[in-house]
């Protein structure tokens, strides 16, 4: 059934419930969305494909939103192969569609899908009258691959933003907020910008600099719910204003490796403390299990980070390793730290984290506390001074 976003403006998208991880690493409890939509004018315009898994029922959508009408445009706002799966064959349905992208999107539509003819090329600022309706575009790169860019529809004031403002969460029923119970999807906007988006802070907040100007009613990205009402429109870009800048909620994560207990009982009694001094907003993830999407998504939420590991092999627990490096790796900044760990015979992880610490360019809140074999007792100190310091720092 074919669904309005608008009186011109049709939902062409997707929901993929199957897919178990979102670029085969993120896991997607509630699904997720591939959303393209059609605007009807003297000309019409798609927006954005879908993953080619979908093609049947994309392609039946688009024909009934149609009704009988040429297809005139397609706009690549992005071309990761979950937008543009369904390209090649679009082309091939509707030889006649002009597509409209920059210089890197089209020379990619010729290196994935082989396409070099019927492409229109377009600048920064660049317009493309429709008729009652005009389009502008706003080249956006690294957000998060180098062609992303961002189309406005100046007399609906919509925005469609690719990835941008987007959301893990297939659309249950609904398309717009205002048919959808939103709740679930702010975890999830925080989780995916985490996962997917977190590297690129800066080309975000470049963008989000250049929407400033801008009177956005509508916004129509390529995952989750399009966003109409003013008081979530706000949100959505409230939101990815903050992460993008790393700033962060009052809140310590307390990720630790632990292979017999001795590590975890750490943690735990850390976060004791913590209590004990009122901190509230304590997650304990326990690595072993742990996926690292969560972990991160929480990461970008909360100011505190304290991260504890045994010595496993002279080096730390292999997934403390692997965590430490998803965080150097999105230049997560802003976070006070603190560190801890155990050994049997010969202690490596503290100086691991030392060492982690040193490059973070995070505040260490306090001396590392580390545990020989069980001796909980010469660790009580460190352990009390480690969350006095954290809950000094959040208040
Ligand atoms: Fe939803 Fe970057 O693709």
């Amino acid at each position: 059934m074919i669904r309005n976003i608008q009186d011109d403006l049709y939902y062409t998208g997707v929901n993929d419930r199957a897919k178990i991880q979102f670029e085969n690493l993120w896991p997607l409890p509630y699904g997720v969305s591939y959303n393209s939509y059609l605007l009807i004018d003297e000309k019409t315009v798609l927006f954005d494909t879908v993953d080619n898994h979908f093609s049947g029922v994309f392609f039946q959508q688009l024909e009934e939103a149609l009704n009988g009408r040429k297809l005139d445009y397609l706009v690549i706002n992005h071309m990761e192969p979950d937008h543009s799966g369904s390209i090649a064959i679009l082309k091939r349905r509707y030889p006649g569609v002009q597509i409209v992208g920059n210089a890197w999107t089209l020379s990619m539509v010729g290196g994935y899908y082989g396409i070099s003819d019927g492409l229109l090329s377009i600048k920064d600022n660049d317009e493309l009258p429709l008729g009652k309706h005009t389009l502008k575009f706003f080249l956006t790169p690294m957000i998060h691959w180098p062609e992303t860019m961002m189309t406005y529809e100046t007399t609906t004031q919509t925005l469609f933003s690719g990835d941008a403002f987007g959301c893990f969460g297939a659309l249950d029923g609904g398309i717009k907020d205002t048919q959808l119970n939103v709740e679930k999807y702010w975890d999830e906007m925080i989780r995916y910008y985490s996962n997917i988006v977190g590297k690129y802070g800066v080309p975000v907040q470049k963008a989000l600099t250049r929407l400033q100007s801008m009177e956005i009613r509508t916004i129509c990205s390529t995952h989750g719910p399009v966003w109409t009402e003013k008081e979530n429109v706000d949100r959505v870009i409230s939101i990815y204003d903050r992460l993008s800048k790393y700033e962060t909620e009052n809140g310590v994560v307390i990720a630790y490796g632990t292979m017999y207990g001795h590590t975890e009982a750490m943690a735990e009694w850390i976060a004791a403390e913590l209590s004990e001094r009122g901190v509230k907003n304590i997650v304990l993830h326990n690595l072993a299990v742990a996926d690292p999407s969560y972990v991160l998504r929480d990461l970008f939420k909360y100011k505190g980070l304290i991260v504890g590991s045994p010595t496993y092999n002279n080096q730390l627990f292999p997934k403390v390793e692997a965590l430490l490096s998803q965080i150097q790796l999105r230049g997560i900044k802003n976070r006070c730290f603190g560190y801890f760990g155990s050994f049997t015979w010969a202690g490596a992880a503290v100086k691991r984290l030392a060492a982690f610490a040193e490059t973070s360019g995070f505040d260490t809140i306090a001396a590392s506390v580390e545990m020989e074999q069980a001796g909980f007792e010469s660790v009580k100190e460190g352990i009390s001074a480690l969350a006095q310091a954290m809950a000094e720092k959040l208040k």
